[in-house]
């Protein structure tokens, strides 16, 4: 099929390039020119593994190409994916939909044929049926032109594995309206259906509600695993152990139970709090109240790491630290709302000299936070530390063995704010180890 992605962030350069994988022509569209020629020339902006590979073979392939105008992908195709951010609105909860609202602004006046657009990004309950009223009135096509709602569950890191292969798809329509957007999903998800994928069909708001819902069970999945962390440190138990036996509960599942620093980056923070802004404008908001407890036990996380970093080396004043990761997870250069980098940031301002090093994120993380120390590698970082703190869980740092930082720190100190190192064997080295809520 012939098919636009408008917007070229982290999901939709991802759809993109994907789309074009399965054999479909793909026009990227974005009105940021730079990123649109750096993607043309086959340049990812962000780390996501498989991608580079995926963007190089769409481009040589000639099935991907990409632009900043609106005419040409109106002329292009007559399916379009909406990939545009939703932030979180700033001092605000809610999350700001003008992005979204602008691309529409500018891709309806255009669409003179019928069309096809559907949604991708998170949004607010309620969105979807509101922007395909615009759309429509907007649209020389009107009542021709469909706007309905796939929401995408892509976890970054595994992107391109999360949109070939997706546990489900989620297509919501309007009920009330003739629709050829299954028939359209159908063809170009024709691979992933035929080996068994569901393909959900609802109404525009269960869609919706689909995406926020996931992430809002995450979000508390982790949460609550933290909130056993805390009462595992009161009362000398093993968070690791309590969640490995909860996890044999098929009905529980051990997946996103890992206690530790906690939830970050781009979507659970922002998803949470776009969530209950939203029931609350609903005036459903005391069903969602949970969430902030929710969010409030994420954040102690960062807190209580920095205490229990205070605590293993008496006072933070002139202290030396390590710090190994400021993604906010690994096989990602992301450092939006990254708690690695916002324990950094804290210890600093509390007077440690902190060394940071993470594999992919360095970039990223000079820029928004360029008052910290970068080192160049964990090595470096960890010269002269009078502790070590592990703060995202990359393979590199997981493997890491006592006798490579043996002779390199001043202290044998280590503390394990993802819980991924063996305790025994770094205690056994002689090293004082602490993880999140184990004895
Ligand atoms: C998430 C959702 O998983 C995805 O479906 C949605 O589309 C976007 O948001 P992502 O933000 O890429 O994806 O990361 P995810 O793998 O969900 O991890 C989120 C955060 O939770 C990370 O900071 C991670 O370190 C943390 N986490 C995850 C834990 O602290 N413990 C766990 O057991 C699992």
């Amino acid at each position: 099929m012939r098919i636009t992605v408008i917007g070229t962030g982290y999901l939709g350069a991802t759809h993109a390039a994907c789309m074009a994988e399965l054999g479909h022509e793909v026009l990227g569209v974005d009105v940021d020119h730079d990123k649109v020629a750096r993607l043309a020339a086959g340049k990812l902006p962000f780390h996501e593994p498989g991608l580079p590979e995926l963007l190089e073979r769409g481009i040589a392939s000639g099935r991907l190409s990409f632009t900043s105008s609106y005419e040409e992908a109106a002329a292009f195709a007559d399916v379009h994916f909406l990939c545009i951010g939703t932030p979180q609105r700033r001092g605000e909860m809610g999350a700001d939909l003008s992005h979204l609202q602008s691309a529409v602004d500018a891709l309806a006046p255009l669409l003179t044929r019928p069309a096809t657009v559907i949604g991708k990004s998170t949004v607010p309950v309620g969105t979807a049926a509101q922007l395909g009223v615009h759309l429509r009135a907007l649209a020389p096509a009107g009542g021709e032109v469909e706007l309905c709602w796939s929401p995408e569950f892509l976890r970054e890191g595994h992107a391109v594995e999360d949109t070939l292969s997706p546990d489900r798809m989620v297509l919501g329509v309007d009920p009330a309206r003739p629709s050829r957007a299954e028939a359209v999903v159908r063809t170009i998800y024709a691979h992933a259906l035929e080996v068994g994928t569901p393909l959900i069909v609802s109404d525009l708001a269960t869609a919706e509600l689909v995406k926020t819902a996931a992430n809002a069970f995450l979000a508390t999945k982790i949460s609550f695993i933290n909130a056993m962390s805390e009462v595992c440190e009161a009362s000398g138990a093993d968070v690791t152990v309590l969640a490995d036996a909860l996890g044999h509960d098929k009905r529980i599942g051990r997946r996103f139970l890992n206690a530790g620093l906690g939830f970050g980056g781009g979507c659970l923070p922002k998803d949470i709090r776009a969530f209950m802004a939203r029931a609350g404008e609903l005036g459903a908001e005391e069903a969602l109240t949970f969430l902030r407890e929710i969010d409030a036990i994420n954040m102690r996380r960062r807190t209580r790491m920095v205490e229990l970093t205070r605590q293993v080396c008496g006072s933070l004043l002139g202290t030396r630290v390590a710090v190994l990761g400021a993604a906010f997870k690994p096989d990602s250069d992301d450092v939006r709302d990254s708690p690695a980098l916002n324990v950094a940031g804290q210890i600093q301002l509390q007077g440690a000299m902190v060394s940071v090093y993470d594999p992919q994120a360095m970039e990223n993380s000079r820029r928004l936070f360029p008052t910290l120390d970068y080192a160049a590698s964990a090595r470096e970082a960890c010269t002269g530390a009078d502790v070590v703190l592990v703060l995202t869980e990359w393979r590199e740092f997981v493997e890491l063995a006592p006798a490579d930082l043996d002779g390199v720190v001043r202290q044998r100190v280590i503390v394990d704010g993802r819980n991924c190192l063996d305790p025994t064997v770094w205690r056994d080295c002689g090293w004082t180890y602490r993880g999140m809520g184990r004895p």
